[in-house]
């Protein structure tokens, strides 16, 4: 990730769309300063691993992998414009080749179809349910918890 693909990224963040789908957003999302120094910290830290998804040398999205609660967890967000065309899949399957740390986690909220396939296609399994505040709802709802081993 570098300077010049933020804006881009902070675009396709902040697509009301995908944020509704995400629903587990930051609280301030569409807040560009807080945008900003999240960046800041993610690329930082040694421990987050974080890139970029270029697709025929444009930014098609963001996948990053994470410690919490000392489990290794993955996320991704890919643009609207590109949705469907195997690009989460794709870079899932990148990450999962070049971190070998096993279980891995991934969690969606329990309506986001695509990204529930995503990971199971990828062969992770739905371990369990948690119910929180979504900041991208405005509300608590379910949430998805899958592993891989
Ligand atoms: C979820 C998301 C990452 C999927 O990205 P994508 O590049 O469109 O996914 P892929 O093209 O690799 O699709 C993988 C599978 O999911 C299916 N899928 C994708 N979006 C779907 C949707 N909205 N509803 C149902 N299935 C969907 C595809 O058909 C495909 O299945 P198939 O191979 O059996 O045909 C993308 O929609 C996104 O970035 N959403 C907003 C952010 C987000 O929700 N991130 C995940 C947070 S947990």
């Amino acid at each position: 990730m570098e300077d010049h693909d933020l804006d881009t990224i902070f675009e396709q963040t902040t697509d009301a769309e995908a944020v509704r789908m995400a629903a587990f957003t930051s609280e301030n999302q569409f807040d560009r300063g807080a945008f900003l120094d999240r960046m800041s910290r993610i690329r930082a830290d040694q421990g987050v691993w974080h890139r970029v998804i270029e697709v025929d040398g444009a930014v098609a999205g963001t996948i990053g992998s994470f410690h919490l609660d000392n489990r290794r967890e993955v996320t991704y967000w890919i643009d609207r414009r590109q949705w469907g065309n195997g690009i989460a899949s794709a870079a899932l399957q990148l990450l999962l080749a070049e971190i070998d740390e096993r279980p891995i986690y991934g969690r969606a909220a329990s309506d986001n179809a695509g990204s529930l396939r995503v990971l199971e296609k990828a062969g992770f399994r739905r371990v369990g349910v948690d119910r929180g505040y979504a900041p991208g709802r405005g509300e608590e709802i379910e949430e998805t918890i899958l592993r891989l081993d």
